[in-house]
């Protein structure tokens, strides 16, 4: 008996040393962390289990069966974050480069069905040499048991991949397919098929870094949401996001304590320029708008002429979604749209609230837009705010052209609550390129041509560019003082508090992607 728990415990230690004290020396040297420190940090002090520790692989090809490593290459198991129960799995690079074998597969499988059982958040710490080489088909099949769960999972529990090391080939198509996805700078990178093949096939030179760095995805792919220093600092933005997220799908958001005040926010009065076309920074309306320091924005570098990101009202979570006229005078794109469009969607799986802040002037023109499927693509955020049921708020600052204001939640598609500031312009066009249209004849057969012009701009500008037509018809509720907006939209979301609203019995919709 003793002797048998004796090398219980000797195997205990192998485990939680991985592939020894040289590898996680050489992991350290790579300014990684080790997969169980990464657990470490992550979780609550001393709220971790472990779930088979013990677990070693099958194999017997290539001399493997030599090599057996408690574990196998990776550590999972559950605890909580700021109390909160969560999975986890971390790769353990230094066994087996963290390679996915199929015991290591159903590790991971193990731990994604209790979460959905029981309504937990995933979170995968990976970093992996991808299928484990000598097991062939089992670890493709491994994969695969995976993706089918990150699907199956998909709006039932929230999943969140971390990037700590390689992840190529088919393995990217699991962090793809959960909610959001946090790259280390430097250390870490995403691709399908690395620089050698991508050399091999066209020809290309480039460097991992430049393919699939935490940089590349970003900015240029959109494939990663946030990035991070380092292990730690991706580790604290993973409970950052966590914070703002609910459980499961049927919980509603955390809310923390709030005590109402006045709630006047006068900073808010300044932002919008002089002029209609001076540009602005939508993020001071955010801040303005929501409780302090409580903005956490999402995609940041990417389409940034959207903003995306979660913040609190009076401490309640929600979504934002705004124009953002600094950039491409917060015109819709196809980046754009995708972007907004998936952060609806998880907004409207997990309960959280969205407040869409609107300065567009349109889609944007051109060959490029078009021949890259503007129309489906601008159609891919007009159908994710229709099909959204939670408590759906507008606020439109400035301008709200054309189908762009159809798209950005207006009252027609489902909006709840419509709001607008004095200076919100609601028209089918800006009043220059109306008038050129309207009045062609008159200002061709004027005798100074221009003036003309100016004067039906003006007269143009005059009828459609405020907000009261749209307020006399319904379409906005109410024209509200810029510094009381934070106090309208707490009050909004308080009266929308349990809105339910459920659409037509169907299979699913064909959201066109
Ligand atoms: C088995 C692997 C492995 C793998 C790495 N190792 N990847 N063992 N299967 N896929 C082992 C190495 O042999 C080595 O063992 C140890 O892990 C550390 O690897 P190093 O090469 O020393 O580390 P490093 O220099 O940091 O390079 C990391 C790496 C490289 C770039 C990931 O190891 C690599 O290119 N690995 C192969 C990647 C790959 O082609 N994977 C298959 C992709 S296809 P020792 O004992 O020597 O220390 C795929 C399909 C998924 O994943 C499909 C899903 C549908």
């Amino acid at each position: 008996m003793k002797d048998k728990l004796a090398l219980l415990q000797d195997k205990i230690s192998e485990a939680q040393l991985g592939g020894g004290q040289k590898r996680i020396d050489k992991q350290h040297e790579k300014g990684k962390l080790t997969a169980r420190e990464r657990v470490h940090f992550l979780l609550d002090p001393g709220s971790f289990e472990e779930i088979g520790m013990l677990v070693t692989h099958r194999s017997h090809s290539f001399g493997m069966e030599k090599q057996r490593i408690p574990g196998d290459g990776v550590v999972t198991g559950y605890g909580t974050v700021n109390g909160r129960l969560i999975y986890v799995f971390a790769q353990d690079f230094t066994v087996f480069g963290g390679s996915l074998s199929e015991t290591h597969a159903e590790k991971i499988c193990k731990i994604m069905d209790l979460a959905m059982q029981n309504g937990v958040p995933v979170i995968g710490l990976n970093d992996s040499g991808g299928a484990r080489i000598q097991e062939g088909v089992k670890s493709l099949g491994g994969y695969a048991d995976i993706f089918y769960r990150n699907v199956i999972s998909s709006g039932v529990v929230p999943q969140i991949s971390a990037i700590m090391g390689p992840c190529a080939g088919g393995a990217v198509y699991s962090p793809a397919m959960t909610d959001f996805t946090v790259m280390v700078e430097g250390t870490s990178y995403m691709f399908v098929t690395g620089p050698n093949v991508v050399k091999t096939v066209t020809n290309e030179e480039v460097t991992a870094e430049e393919l699939g760095g935490a940089s590349a995805h970003s900015t240029k792919s959109g494939v990663t949401h946030l990035t991070a220093a380092n292990d730690i600092d991706c580790i604290e933005k993973i409970k950052r996001l966590l914070s703002y997220i609910p459980q499961n799908c049927e919980e509603k958001t955390p809310r923390r304590p709030y005590e109402m005040g006045e709630e006047i926010r006068d900073q808010l009065k300044d932002i919008i320029p002089e002029s209609a076309n001076q540009p602005y920074d939508m993020r001071d309306v955010v801040t303005g708008i929501v409780d302090e320091d409580s903005f956490l924005e999402i995609h940041k570098d990417y389409a940034d002429n959207i903003i995306v990101g979660f913040a609190r009202l009076a401490g309640r979570s929600i979504g934002i979604v705004g124009n953002q006229p600094m950039s491409l005078a917060g015109v819709l794109d196809v980046d754009s749209s995708k972007k907004g469009a998936r952060f609806v969607r998880f907004c409207d799986c997990f309960n959280i609230p969205l407040l869409v802040l609107v300065d567009v002037p349109g889609f944007l023109p051109g060959t490029d837009q078009e021949w890259n499927g503007i129309i489906v693509n601008g159609a891919k955020l007009l159908y994710a705010f229709s099909e959204a049921t939670v408590p759906r708020v507008t606020l439109i600052t400035r301008k709200a052209y054309g189908g762009a204001y159809d798209v950005m939640n207006s009252k027609h598609i489902g909006a709840d609550m419509n709001f607008a500031w004095p200076s919100a312009e609601i028209a089918v066009m800006g009043a220059k390129g109306a008038s050129e249209i309207i009045f062609r004849r008159e200002i061709a057969a004027a005798d100074d041509p221009e003036a003309m012009l100016k004067e039906k701009e003006a007269q143009y500008q005059q009828m459609f560019a405020n907000p009261y037509r749209a307020a006399r018809r319904g379409f906005i509720d109410e024209v509200i003082e810029p510094q009381l907006s934070r106090r309208k939209l707490i009050r909004a979301y308080e009266m929308l508090e349990n809105k339910v609203t459920h659409l037509p019995k169907k299979k699913h919709g064909n959201i066109p992607l």
